[in-house]
């Protein structure tokens, strides 16, 4: 028994999938020493937040709950508070989290989930040493090398005073993750799988390549043992998960490969993946849509802006023109592919002529759906130094143009839904209406229509009866 077991837990996700599942990964490590989800956030012993750097608003967003959290630490003595993710690579984020939140007990990145449990125990042992030195008990005021003998190198933050039970561990970047970690997840039917960490792109907005590290990808053997294990305990559905899953590089297999040998899995009816970069979308890809009888027609296809500069300056390495040919091609292959997308608006030095090359590019693609971002500056990539900034003003502007523009094409492709019979995996039941279930059609629509809760986890058909701007409505086929 450790001692954590009895322990409840609450982890607080903010950001992309990838962060969702390395909070389901900390919550299978932390069942494994026996803690349990706390029925209610007040009442748990640990809380982590798992933070996200991608924009700023996700900055704000964390520091408002950390705030919350003191309230907790305060009323309960024993209790372990903790954050990591991508804003812990970030050494001002630390700096600033161990200076004005001194109360945080253990800290840290991307790179260390596997370590929570030792990191919980150090604590836990920490504190006890404390108490008794504040007893009487010897304390000596050295410094402590907290990762000595991990056989990886110490980073900038891992020496700390034995006065100190707070516990910090950071590593810029990691050549090899882990295998085999344990995953607590969110739904029995479906199932995130990463196949690749880490990103080399350096788009010139982006914070992901400083906070993940280089791309690195799992080994096939170890992502098709993972899948099959997941098929036999009832997943029906993966979600490959990556940066760019398209510079998947397992060997001598890639991306295609890659996929064609997940296919041939008995039991796994689904098969999705995100994100892919446009510059890297292969030929072979493609025609995957056609060969696998089990890959969705659905890609997410971030194109970030309409026009060809701004592309070049964002550091993209496509033009608008190939994109667009990407999109012919793959509509050619799949005519009933479903394609969503990120957009930035207000990137630095973006024009009105740029702009509207955005809104012409999204008016010719016509996609299912998009998010759109603000651009946000963020510290340490280049275009945060770019001289050309725009005014808040002229972003939220040209957002709600951007957004109206896409809303309208969403509803207009949903509408013409209706009639139609899809095939639906069944998420769960409605939070509004226990009477309704939800779930996603092959090309990740989203579905609500009356059922009994027993069909969670099953492929149904259902007929659409009406489509709305972010999801479809219908009625299952007898
Ligand atoms: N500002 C705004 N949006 C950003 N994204 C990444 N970095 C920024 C930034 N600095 C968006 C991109 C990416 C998505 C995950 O987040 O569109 O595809
Ligand atoms: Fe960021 Fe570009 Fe890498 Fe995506 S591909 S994570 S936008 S740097």
């Amino acid at each position: 028994m450790s001692g954590l077991t009895g322990k409840t837990y609450n982890i607080i996700t903010f950001g992309c999938q990838m962060n969702e599942h390395d909070s389901e990964t900390m919550a299978g490590l932390l069942q494994r020493e026996g803690c349990f989800p706390a029925a209610d956030r007040a009442e748990a012993d640990i809380v982590i937040i798992n933070t996200c750097s991608v924009r700023e608003n996700a900055d704000k967003r964390f520091f408002g709950t950390l705030g919350q959290l003191k309230k907790q630490k305060a009323l309960r003595p024993g209790f372990i508070a903790c954050v990591c993710g991508c804003m812990m690579q970030q050494e001002h984020m630390v700096t600033a989290v161990k200076q004005q939140y001194p109360w945080v007990d253990i800290v840290f990145g991307t790179h260390n989930i596997d370590d929570l449990p030792g990191m919980l125990e150090e604590l836990l042992v920490n504190r006890r040493k404390q108490a008794g030195a504040e007893s009487g008990a010897g304390l000596s005021g050295e410094t402590t090398p907290l990762l000595s003998g991990r056989g990886y190198t110490l980073a900038k933050h891992e020496i700390r005073s034995a006065k100190d039970s707070r516990v910090i561990r950071l590593m810029d970047d990691r050549p090899v993750m882990p295998e085999g970690l344990p995953a607590k997840r969110l739904f029995r039917h479906k199932a995130f799988v990463n196949i690749m960490y880490g990103c080399n792109n350096f788009c010139s907005y982006c914070i992901v390549p400083y906070t993940r590290g280089r791309e690195k990808s799992r080994r096939p053997e170890d992502i098709l043992r993972e899948v099959r294990n997941l098929t036999a305990n009832g997943v029906r559905e993966v979600t490959l998960l990556g940066q760019n899953v398209n510079s998947y590089r397992g060997g001598d297999w890639n991306f295609a490969d890659l996929i064609h040998a997940l296919d041939e899995i008995p039991g796994l009816d689904r098969i999705r993946f995100m994100t892919s970069h446009p510059k890297d979308l292969s030929d072979r890809l493609i025609a995957s849509f056609a060969q696998c009888a089990s890959l969705c027609h659905y890609i997410h296809l971030p194109v970030q802006a309409g026009s060809s500069r701004t592309l070049e300056r964002m550091n993209r390495r496509y033009t608008r023109e190939k994109y667009l040919d990407l999109v012919h091609r793959l509509r050619d292959a799949v005519p009933d592919i479903t394609i969503s997308t990120d957009i930035i608006v207000g990137f630095p030095g973006e024009t009105e002529e740029d702009f509207e090359e955005t809104l012409s590019l999204a008016e010719e693609v016509r996609y299912d759906s998009a998010f759109t971002f603000l651009y946000s500056k963020r510290k340490g990539t280049p275009a945060a130094e770019f001289p050309d900034q725009i005014s808040e003003e002229d972003k939220h502007r040209r957002f709600d143009r951007l957004v109206a523009c896409m809303n309208a094409i969403s509803e207009e492709k949903n509408a013409a839904y209706a009639g139609r019979v899809e095939q639906v995996l069944v998420d769960g039941v409605s939070k509004k209406d226990s009477r309704v279930l939800n779930g996603r059609t092959d090309g990740f629509k989203l579905v609500d229509f009356p059922g009994d809760p027993s069909l969670i986890g099953k492929i149904v058909p259902v007929r659409i009866t009406e489509g709305k701007t972010f999801s479809l409505r219908g009625a299952l086929e007898p």
